[in-house]
């Protein structure tokens, strides 16, 4: 049985749905080729007619860029690329006109190399800032202080000749950990999210977030005998001291203090972790991330059972004031279109979008966006480039989202910074407005049903079926209609029979919106790769 919870009264970020714009990406409106907030000002009348509540958009600091932007050099400016603090007031002022929340990037685990914090620690061992980052002698032979490992290849550890010190980063050499033991580090970061609060920013995703402290004694990690050599080279050792230690929760309860200070702000953490160590994100008496990411429909293998069964763990891992979320894709991952294929992901949308919980839309799926071969000499992402043989580039998932069916898709006058799928001529926004069959379509109707229906947003999950095929569960809110939810996971017909009780309703949308006003009772068939959400009868 899920758990319960009959909330009537849901928060927006309880009851909306969140867009992810990755701003290099979007729209380009001065014609460089990359996507900048005017841009995103442009599109917001789209997200408003979309259904979306709240719209998160990748780092707009100043940056070198050397991770694209998740490599800040200054917290509190726009960078000249994305446009002006004019125009950033300007974007809260018109995403609150349109009742919609603007949650910011925050990356409190490491700067740029290029921040000035930076480049004061590292100037000489005795300056002041020196302790904000994490500085260690070599071995006696030499080597390396410990044998972590950087997340985007290589040692963990680089040698800064000047003062003869090594120095951790857990990404790139150019993204220098900050040392979270050092109380001024802590106060500057606090000081940063005051900032954006008080320009009216709604919440903030925080990167990495179960990386922000170490070991304090920085033991070696132990080997991870699974490595196989198709993985990441980060992953040929256990991150066991390098990330989610307990001291991470205070900092956790620190940030959401300050949020509660303010009005419905929010907290979302970007977490890789199994569920029963995520869940603990939530706090201690649920005083930790409002929304710790939960990227199981990321990660796991796109199977029925095994989908239903982490659904169900998840709800019974959840603290009973936890509140869910779910994640089909990011900017880190393969699109889900691409890895389930074009006819499942319309059933993973529905999937997405009538469980129990937030859903984060990563733009460019509503339309069906698929990952887009970038030519090797084309390759942008620093995790492409530094482990080439490991097809790990995050490129493909990133490329220019598809307005319409005019020169580059309606992204940019210029030439944009990565190459669109070409199939932008079909597969595009303005195509799909008004097309009964589309993804677009499918995603709006889903996210309406959410404003009609308080059962998918406030009612209970409870599973009904999972076989290797389908999965079936009903959302119900007490008073209100009970929801059905079939979902057939494959490319074979199968057919739905309620062993519990007979079910008998309408259904209000589908994946063959050919289906939508007809009626079901007894057995039910279901093509290959449909998906129902039947209105029950009383
Ligand atoms: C997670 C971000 O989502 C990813 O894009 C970035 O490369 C790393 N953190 C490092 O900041």
């Amino acid at each position: 049985m899920g758990v319960q919870n009959n909330q009537p009264n849901t928060l927006w970020w309880q009851s909306g749905v969140i867009y992810q714009i990755y701003p290099r990406s979007f729209q380009d409106n001065n014609g460089d080729g990359i996507g900048d907030l005017r841009g995103i000002i442009t599109r917001l009348d789209y997200l408003q007619w979309l259904g979306i509540r709240a719209i998160w958009i990748s780092p707009i600091y100043p940056s070198p860029m050397a991770d694209f932007g998740y490599d800040i050099a200054d917290y509190t400016n726009i960078h000249s690329m994305f446009g002006t603090m004019d125009d950033f007031d300007e974007l809260v002022r018109e995403i609150h006109a349109r009742n919609m929340k603007l949650i910011l990037d925050l990356v409190p685990n490491h700067t740029s190399d290029q921040h000035p914090w930076f480049l004061e620690s590292k100037s000489s061992r005795n300056n002041p800032r020196r302790d904000w980052y994490i500085w260690r002698d070599a071995r006696p032979d030499g080597g390396v202080p410990n044998n972590w490992l950087a997340a985007f290849g290589g040692s963990a550890w680089q040698w800064d000749e000047t003062t003869q010190q090594y120095y951790y980063h857990a990404f790139l050499k150019e993204q220098p950990d900050l040392n979270w033991r050092n109380p001024a580090v802590r106060q500057a970061m606090l000081d940063t999210m005051r900032f954006w609060l008080e320009k009216g920013v709604d919440g903030f995703r925080v990167d990495v977030m179960w990386h922000m402290i170490k070991d304090e004694k920085l033991r070696d990690n132990p080997v991870n005998t699974a490595y196989q050599h198709h993985m990441a080279t980060y992953d040929q050792l256990l991150p066991v001291y390098s990330t989610d230690q307990p001291e991470v929760h205070d900092i956790v309860r620190e940030m959401r203090a300050l949020l509660d200070r303010y009005t419905e702000r929010m907290l979302i953490g970007e977490i890789y972790l199994p569920i029963h160590k995520l869940v603990t994100y939530y706090g201690k008496d649920n005083q930790g991330a409002h929304l710790p990411f939960n990227f199981q429909l990321l990660t796991l293998p796109w199977n029925a059972r095994v989908i239903a069964s982490a659904v169900s763990e998840y709800e019974g891992a959840l603290p009973s004031q936890g509140w869910p979320n779910w994640v089909l894709s990011n900017h880190d991952q393969p699109r889900i279109a691409s890895r389930v294929g074009a006819h499942q992901a319309r059933v993973a949308a529905t999937l997405l979008l009538t469980l129990r919980g937030t859903p984060t839309v990563y733009y460019g799926d509503e339309i069906g966006m698929r990952d887009v071969p970038i030519p090797f000499h084309e390759i942008q992402d620093p995790q492409g480039l530094n482990m080439p043989d490991k097809n790990l580039s995050r490129d493909p998932s990133r490329t220019p989202m598809q307005w319409n069916n005019s020169e580059q898709g309606g992204f940019t006058a210029g030439k944009p910074w990565l190459r669109l799928d070409r199939n932008f001529y079909q597969v595009n926004v303005q195509a799909q407005k008004d097309d009964a069959y589309s993804m677009l379509q499918l995603y709006r109707k889903l996210i309406r049903l959410r404003e009609e229906y308080i059962a998918l947003v406030a009612g209970n999950y409870m599973p009904v079926y999972a076989d290797h095929q389908m999965m079936a569960y009903i959302r119900a809110a007490e008073g209100a209609p009970r929801l059905l939810i079939v979902l057939n996971f494959s490319h074979r017909p199968c057919y739905f029979k309620s062993l519990a009780e007979p079910l008998k309703g309408t259904i209000l949308v589908s994946t063959s919106p050919e289906l939508e006003g007809t009626t079901v009772e007894g057995t039910t068939s279901l093509s290959g790769d449909e998906a129902i959400v039947v209105r029950l009868d009383a």
